[in-house]
């Protein structure tokens, strides 16, 4: 079996989108992955994705954006503004964590010591997702995971779970209208078990899924997001006002954020049959592909010379994603990409009925507080991971209260 590297945008593209390339990257992590929706191949993650794509269009990720997702930023900042600083990566955490779990179908009471809890058993659910990279003692992740999908079983999911039964038995009845059902991913499972041959387990695991897919990659983002923000602000004084004005010029610094910084560096695959890729490279059936979104995302051929730069007026080619592969493409590409990323807009695009994308709003919410960083608490990246996300990133509010 031969291992093959893909470090530009046009081949990575091709074998994302080629259902001839089977993802492969949580093979070693059964406990946590095995049988989700990112791990499921063929008719059954066809028959999945489209349910669940449903929790995701375009006008119910709008109206989550608009609606929803200020109900749990607001006292998360609200907080933090009253306390006059924070630290950027503990608020990113606390704020998507909540939006995931209202979308995955976990109730959370709103004190935040439940919601750090949630984050807790998260990352050992994530750290048991990416097995394959882990440099740590792989029984002793899988334990962890056991344990950890046991207390996430007695703390969160039983009673979110029993919850949402009774509402479908009540709905089955025709004691409550269908408005009065929750509209997450728990529910959408629950309803159509049957149809999707769904067992208990896959439905535990699904949701479990859900919560790290959403979580860390939006918390890292935000918090990129905003670095990279303050940074363009200082060194482009003279944008400080379009930054804070024009949502539609905050989407593109988000945009960009994006591209530099996809949430996994790589994507990976299996060959299914044997095949050629751009190059001509030969595939055979077995051979394993390691997809550098990362490098992919710094393409010159598609993002121009200075595409390692972070550059907010960068004009990308119509139809080519501004994001990069941040959210994959083809088959498994992210459902929650409208939701977070937002859209492109078009030079007619009217602000009131565009997605902005979660981050865009996130970043609108802090920089209208006076978010920014502190000469005396500088960041620091996490030296507990390879990857470049942010351990500490302490911000104070200097808007007056
Ligand atoms: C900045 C935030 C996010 C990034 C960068 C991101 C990135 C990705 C990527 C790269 C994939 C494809 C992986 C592959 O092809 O191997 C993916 C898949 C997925 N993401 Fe996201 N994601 C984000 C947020 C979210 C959120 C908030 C949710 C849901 C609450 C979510 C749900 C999913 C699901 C369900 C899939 C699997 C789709 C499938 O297999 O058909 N993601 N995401």
């Amino acid at each position: 079996m031969a291992e093959v590297i893909v470090n530009n945008y046009k081949e990575a593209t091709a074998i994302l989108t080629n259902r001839d390339f089977a993802q492969s990257l949580y093979d070693e992590s059964p406990e946590i992955m095995q049988d989700v929706i990112l791990t499921s191949e063929g008719n059954t993650h066809i028959n999945r994705r489209k349910i669940e794509y449903h929790l995701f269009r375009k006008d119910i990720s709008r109206n989550y954006e608009h609606v929803d997702f200020f109900k749990i930023l607001k006292p998360i900042i609200n907080e933090a503004y009253t306390n006059g600083s924070s630290d950027l990566v503990e608020l990113s955490y606390l704020v998507t964590m909540n939006v995931t779990a209202d979308i995955s179908g976990i109730d959370v009471p709103k004190d935040f010591i439940k919601t750090r809890k949630l984050l807790k058993l998260v990352k050992i659910f994530s750290e048991g997702a990416t097995l394959v990279h882990s440099l740590k003692d792989k029984t002793i992740i899988r334990n962890q995971v056991l344990d950890a999908l046991e207390v996430f079983d007695r703390e969160f999911y039983s009673s979110s779970l029993k919850r949402r039964e009774k509402i479908l038995e009540k709905f089955e009845c025709g004691e409550i209208e269908e408005e009065s059902i929750p509209k997450d991913i728990l529910t959408i499972l629950l309803r159509n078990k049957k149809k999707l041959y769904l067992s208990n387990d896959i439905i535990r695991r699904e949701v479990a899924f859900y919560l790290q897919a959403g979580s860390h990659s939006t918390a890292n983002a935000s918090t990129h997001a905003f670095h990279e923000l303050y940074e363009w602000i200082k060194s482009h004084p003279e944008d400080e006002d379009i930054i804070h004005n024009d949502k539609f010029f905050l989407q593109k610094c988000v945009f960009e954020t994006l591209r530099l910084h996809p949430a996994s560096p790589v994507a990976w695959r299996k060959a299914i049959k044997p095949s050629k890729i751009l190059t001509k490279k030969n595939i055979n059936e077995g051979d394993h592909i390691i997809i550098d979104l990362w490098k992919s995302n710094r393409d010159i051929s598609v993002y121009g010379m200075d595409a390692t730069k972070y550059n907010p007026y960068r004009e990308v080619q119509k139809k080519l994603p501004p994001w990069g592969l941040t959210f994959g493409v083809g088959a498994h590409a992210c459902l929650a990409r409208v939701l977070d990323g937002g859209e492109v807009p078009k030079a007619n695009t009217d602000m009131n009925k565009h997605n902005f994308g979660l981050i865009t709003c996130f970043m609108k919410a802090l920089l209208d507080k006076g978010a920014q960083t502190t000469q005396k608490n500088i960041p620091q990246l996490d030296d507990k991971t390879e990857r470049q996300n942010w351990g500490k990133y302490p911000i104070i509010f200097n808007k007056v209260k």
